[in-house]
């Protein structure tokens, strides 16, 4: 599928995002390790999710669509059964680590599989403290890639610290350590996002966060809970950008997620001169939300790298397109990680900003982009990446001409009519 962008006038109007894609996925996996029934309320229903919902039914779950609502419903954590084939997770890293994580506790065997990106990400971050946990796993290149071989069973509580700054990885050691009698320990090098801290609380489990520093107590009675995910920030920031860089743009954007530990991209945005306004703030199942306002601001470039790149890692994509039209140098720094994403995302950020005419240079780490030239609309690829193509997107509305965007279908791991809901703002 290929979208063609056209410079916009004007953007007006009230977007609702989909739910968080983080927060889905641990809802449908607490979901089946918890007991009784777990109705999700507002789940993404994106390509990723969805992987998870499709091996949690081949582990003997029942999960039961509806609109815009998931049930699933379980015997809880001794409940799983050996799954019959290859499990299939897509696009999905979260599927694959946090998957990993409860296979090893369970005592059976399963293969875990992806897309040709996701069998090049590095799974070698979750096999090694697994296996210090006392699973058998066996995966490519001297266990680094996916297909991994899980052979799970009874693990022993560890405490692990983490050389990278990963919720995946932390969460695939809480979830094995959910598992596992005893109290199992994570300690991170910087503050990933917390969500499955916060949900195995509010499902009833022990956990204790000190710093960087998190504990989880095994193999408690966990029972099914209503749950309702609030929009994706990651997903909205893509209409925060277009809100703020199209000059006399007006936006809302209702429902939306800003957990401290996902909003480093406000905090950026803010510095660099956007008005970003927070409304109605509440907590929904643990998790604060608000409604946003944001009016198009002159923007001036900064600096990103440190403790708040975890912060806003998903964001880096769409930031470096605010960074090319906002006035100044923008330089993000410390994001290596970016290079073991959907796809390498340093090189995919500076060929595509690169080809709509800006000035970016490739760093091994980040990327430096001197912003304030106009863009020029051009051909672009997605990468196969969701969040290349939609930040593409965000670059076509300012840029010159028509922007045009090849496979633009992988927009649909995270954010299904996205494009509608862009025309939904766009004043003709
Ligand atoms: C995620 C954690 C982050 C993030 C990803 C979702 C999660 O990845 O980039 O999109 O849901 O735990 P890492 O754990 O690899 O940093």
């Amino acid at each position: 599928m290929e979208v063609t962008i056209l410079p916009a006038k004007e953007l007006r109007g009230q977007v609702r995002v989909p739910g968080d894609k983080s927060i889905s996925h641990r809802a449908v996996i607490l979901g089946a390790l918890a007991c009784g029934e777990t109705e999700i309320d507002n789940f993404l229903f994106g390509g990723d999710c969805l992987s998870t919902i499709g091996i949690i039914r081949a582990l003997g779950v029942q999960v039961v669509t509806e609109e815009n609502r998931v049930v699933v419903r379980s015997a809880g954590m001794d409940g799983l059964l050996e799954p019959e084939n290859i499990l299939d997770a897509g696009n999905s890293g979260t599927t694959t680590r946090l998957m990993a994580g409860v296979l090893s506790g369970c005592p059976f065997f399963s293969v875990l599989t992806g897309d040709n990106s996701l069998r090049q990400r590095p799974m070698g971050r979750v096999i090694k403290p697994l296996t210090t946990m006392g699973a058998r796993i066996t995966a490519r290149k001297g266990n680094s890639l996916a297909p991994l071989a899980i052979q799970g069973g009874k693990l022993r509580a560890i405490d692990y610290y983490s050389p990278v700054a990963s919720a995946q990885v932390k969460s695939a050691v809480m979830l094995a350590g959910l598992l596992t009698a005893g109290v199992t320990t994570v300690i991170e090098p910087a503050r990933s996002r917390d969500h499955t801290e916060r949900m195995l609380e509010y499902f009833g489990a022990r956990v204790e966060v000190d710093g960087q520093r998190v504990s989880i107590w095994g193999r408690p009675n966990l029972i099914g809970k209503s749950i309702s995910i609030p929009g994706d920030i990651s997903s909205a920031m893509f209409f925060i950008a277009a809100g703020i860089t199209v000059p006399g743009a007006e936006l809302e954007i209702l429902n939306v997620g800003i957990n401290p530990t996902r909003t480093g991209a406000l905090e950026i945005l803010k510095d660099m001169g956007a008005d970003i306004v927070l409304q109605n703030v509440r907590e929904v199942n643990g998790e604060p939300v608000a409604d946003l306002k944001v009016h198009g601001s002159p923007l001036n470039g900064t600096d990103i790298g440190g403790e708040i790149i975890p912060k806003l890692i998903d964001e880096l994509p769409v930031l470096a397109v605010v960074a090319a039209l906002a006035n100044g140098e923008t330089v993000v720094r410390d994001a290596a990680e970016l290079r073991h994403k959907e796809s390498d995302r340093i090189t995919a950020v500076v060929r595509l900003l690169g080809g709509l005419g800006a000035q970016v240079s490739e760093r091994p780490d980040g990327f430096v982009v001197r912003g304030g030239r106009q863009l020029i609309g051009a051909p672009c690829d997605s990468f196969g990446d969701h969040r290349m193509a939609m930040a593409a997107a965000v670059a076509g509305l300012s840029a010159r001409g028509a922007t045009t965007i090849k496979d633009a279908e992988c927009i649909d791991i995270s954010f299904p009519y996205f494009i509608n809901t862009l025309n939904g703002i766009i004043v003709k």
